[in-house]
């Protein structure tokens, strides 16, 4: 990764001091009405570029530059609360390709997910010609530990470790890698949303999860870099299924103070 610097072109800056209440890390002062950074320590969450009216602000080291905003990105609420209720685990799949622009769409929504201090630590394996094969080690796995499980779980008991016990048939697998699991968590659940968005069905697989954290083997063959884990498994394809209804929920469980 190339490292990254925080640089303010001075020509452009006209002092308005919009960065400097912006930084959460108390990065950059006002010096003879110009911005200034105060060191090279901070989070890089690229908020001062973000912000500046003069383009004044850039972060070195990106192969991309930040997008303009053309339009007010304001969703719905009441179809987002839809999208949220009606959003159901899919596990019965159309035999239908996925387009390549809709799974780089998906991977797109991961990528610019936020993280804790601007972590940026969440990466993915995409798995399609391997998936069958990573798939049948993750279930030589379960189905050793079935017994002992079953022992503690009458569910358990009743489950048939298939072929198809992890991915359901399914023509794409994305495994997210963290160092942070709650960042790779909240990566999936955009990268459902968006793939919802594209009429796809989607299961986030803790059993495959859980698999490839416990089988070195398993690791290996995804090269989970040292440092990251697998933080969630999205199973996806076109449902072959259809919902009718939400499901019931407990009432809501909140407390003001
Ligand atoms: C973190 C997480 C892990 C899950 N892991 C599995 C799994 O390994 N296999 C599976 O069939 N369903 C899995 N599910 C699906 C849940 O069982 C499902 O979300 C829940 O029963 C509610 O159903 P709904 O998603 O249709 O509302 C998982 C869900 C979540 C949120
Ligand atoms: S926001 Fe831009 S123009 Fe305003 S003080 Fe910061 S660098 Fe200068
Ligand atoms: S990148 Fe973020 S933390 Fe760093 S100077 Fe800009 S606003 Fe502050």
């Amino acid at each position: 990764m190339e490292k990254h610097e925080v640089r303010i072109d001075t020509d452009k800056c006209i002092g308005c001091g919009l960065c400097v209440k912006t930084c959460a890390a108390r990065n950059i002062r006002l010096k003879d009405k110009k911005a200034e950074i105060v060191s090279e320590h901070c989070i890089l969450c690229g908020q001062c570029t973000a912000v500046c009216p003069k383009e004044a602000v850039s972060i070195s080291g990106y192969d991309m530059e930040p997008a303009r905003k053309t339009w007010n990105a304001q969703l719905n609420p009441g179809e987002v609360l839809d999208a949220i209720r009606f959003r159901r685990s899919i596990r019965q799949f159309q035999d239908k390709k996925i387009p390549k622009d809709v799974i780089d769409q998906i991977l797109e929504a991961g990528r610019l997910t936020h993280t804790a201090k601007n972590k940026q630590d969440v990466s993915f394996v995409v798995l399609d010609k391997e998936k069958d094969r990573i798939e049948q080690m993750a279930v030589r796995i379960f189905k050793k530990v079935k017994p002992l499980a079953g022992l503690f779980s009458p569910m358990v008991k009743r489950f048939e470790i298939d072929r198809h016990f992890f991915f359901f048939k399914a023509p794409v697998v994305i495994v997210v890698l963290a160092e942070d699991k709650t960042n790779g968590i909240l990566a999936a659940q955009n990268m459902e949303f968006v793939a919802e968005a594209n009429g796809l069905g989607v299961l986030f697989s803790g059993f495959f999860t859980t698999a490839a954290n416990i089988s070195r083997r398993i690791r290996k063959e995804l090269r989970v870099p040292k440092g990251k884990k697998a933080a969630m498994t999205l199973v996806l394809g076109y449902p072959g299924i259809k919902f009718l209804r939400s499901t019931q929920h407990e009432k809501l469980d909140v407390r003001y103070m």
